[in-house]
């Protein structure tokens, strides 16, 4: 064991045993190496041992059986299961009812809250260091260049990184292929604003992201609203129903770590999408700014890879691996790249050419790599901490998702609960979560929630949980009275 760290001996020996049990080395079951026996392995003191053991206690990870030793706990997530899409036909939506949630965004946001609410990254897990480096080296190094306005398509230097990166994405795109954006939101509203008409109707899947539900308002966009489950997402039985019954304008998808429901869609599926897409005649618009989030394993490819005619519009950004506030974002517009263009130089003339020109050189000198492994792995430990702490303190009856990437948790709470109730009573206490009536056009998902695992594990995070349990416990205990 290394022993120039700054984390006590104690923690080190511990944390190394989680990421065993968390990697499934160590299962359920197992006996794990007596206190003497790890003492020796580690070369560390018996109170060291007892003090890491005593660690994994607390954390659930593990248990003491008399006479016979420590044996690693049965993961109690594994028993729960996870929410499957509705059966309820879709039917198109005007989005008035998602208006009249949509005043909880900011609570869901608030950083005075615990933040189990909004999906952001904490800030301990950027490197705000380096980027705080680069960014001051730029702008004494590029003189005036970073006070210049960035004209469309902007940042060249990004756009080759981009354009580097897109082989993983199985793609292989030129710089030429891509606009920098203000954040993936900026990207949505130009692909929408490119192939939509006020009045127009958008199919997105259910649940979606409230932030697209809230652009497809403001557009004057109508929605259908497709089932999708936490396994394989869109259910496709249900797109070809509303591609046949509906005049639909476009899709809104995203087939990689769906926010909130964290699935992932399979390869047969993307290519019945796509073929679904010309059949009908309609462009995609791939939302992909989870796909550089899987918890292990290669990065999975993007739709826009299987896309032949230019029919998919890809979208994404650095706001969840590395900076939400530098807004940095592109898009891959295929055949609408001119009108994506005209309509960007419309509203903005560009963008701000410090965050990615910084961006850029963080990608450029080999650190994103690093960055993304390490990151992938804390998003997997605090997914995986999360689940487990739901597992043993919400209701019975409660469904979680299990995603393989990403770092959201969709929860399905037994029919009773009043999913705004319990959101009410959380931020008088002090705790933020997303309500599930926020990621539907027409209110739907009233005993849902998503949670956020951006932040890192923590007592305070874990006694939130078991505070919101609590919530959802008293609330349906007086409705049922
Ligand atoms: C699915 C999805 N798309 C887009 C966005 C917006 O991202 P950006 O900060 O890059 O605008 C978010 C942010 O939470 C998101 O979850």
């Amino acid at each position: 064991m290394e022993r120039n760290s700054n984390q006590p001996l104690y923690l080190r020996i511990a944390e190394r045993m989680e990421a065993m049990i968390d990697a499934g080395s160590l299962r359920a079951g197992d006996r794990i190496p007596s206190i003497r026996h790890s003492s020796v392995q580690h070369q560390v003191s018996i109170p060291t041992v007892m003090q890491a053991y005593s660690v994994l206690e607390s954390r659930r990870l593990i248990e003491a059986r008399p006479k016979s030793g420590f044996y690693v706990r049965p993961r109690l997530s594994k028993t729960l299961r996870q929410p499957v899409a509705s059966k309820r036909k879709p039917s198109v939506a005007s989005l008035a009812a998602f208006a009249s949630v949509l005043s909880v965004i900011q609570d869901v946001n608030d950083p005075s809250l615990v933040p189990l609410g909004a999906a952001v990254p904490g800030d301990e897990l950027l490197p705000m260091k380096k980027l705080g480096q680069l960014t001051s080296a730029l702008i004494r190094k590029t003189k005036g260049i970073c006070l210049r306005y960035d004209p469309v398509p902007g940042c060249l230097l990004m756009r080759k990184e981009l354009s580097k990166r897109s082989l993983d994405w199985g793609c292989g795109f030129d710089a030429g292929d891509f606009v920098i954006t203000l954040g993936a939101s900026e990207a949505l509203h130009l692909a929408l604003l490119a192939v939509t008409r006020p009045g127009d109707t958008v199919l997105v899947e259910s649940p979606t992201y409230y932030g697209t539900l809230n652009l497809l308002a403001q557009l004057k966009l109508k929605v259908i609203a497709v089932p999708a489950s936490s396994g394989d997402g869109l259910d496709m039985n249900a797109v070809k129903e509303a591609l046949n019954t509906h005049t639909v304008a476009a899709m809104l998808v995203i087939p990689n770590f769906s926010n909130p429901i964290g699935s992932l869609m399979p390869l047969a599926n993307r290519r019945e999408l796509l073929e679904l897409a010309e059949k009908h005649g309609i462009p995609i618009i791939e939302d992909d700014i989870y796909g550089d989030l899987p918890h292990e394993g290669p990065r999975p490819h993007c739709l826009k890879s299987l896309d032949q005619e230019g029919r998919v519009i890809l979208c994404g950004s650095f706001s969840k691996t590395l900076a939400p506030g530098f807004r940095v974002g592109y898009i891959v517009a295929g055949k609408f790249q001119q009108r994506v263009m005209e309509l960007k130089n419309a509203f903005n003339l560009g963008g701000p050419p410090l965050p990615g020109l910084t961006i850029a050189e963080f990608l450029r000198t080999g650190g994103y790599e690093r960055h993304l492994r390490r990151l992938c792995h804390t998003y997997r430990h605090q997914v995986c901490k999360m689940r487990e702490t739901v597992a043993e303190a919400f209701p019975e009856g409660t469904k979680l998702s299990n995603p393989s990437g990403g770092f959201v948790l969709w929860l399905e709470l037994p029919r009773s609960t009043d999913v705004l109730a319990v959101f009410r009573e959380a931020r008088a206490t002090g705790i933020s979560f997303a309500p599930g009536p926020l990621f539907s056009p027409n209110g739907s998902f009233k005993n849902c929630m998503r949670l956020s695992c951006g932040s890192p594990w923590t007592p305070r995070i874990e006694s939130a949980l078991g505070s919101l349990a609590g919530i959802v416990r008293t609330l349906q205990s007086t409705q049922l009275t």
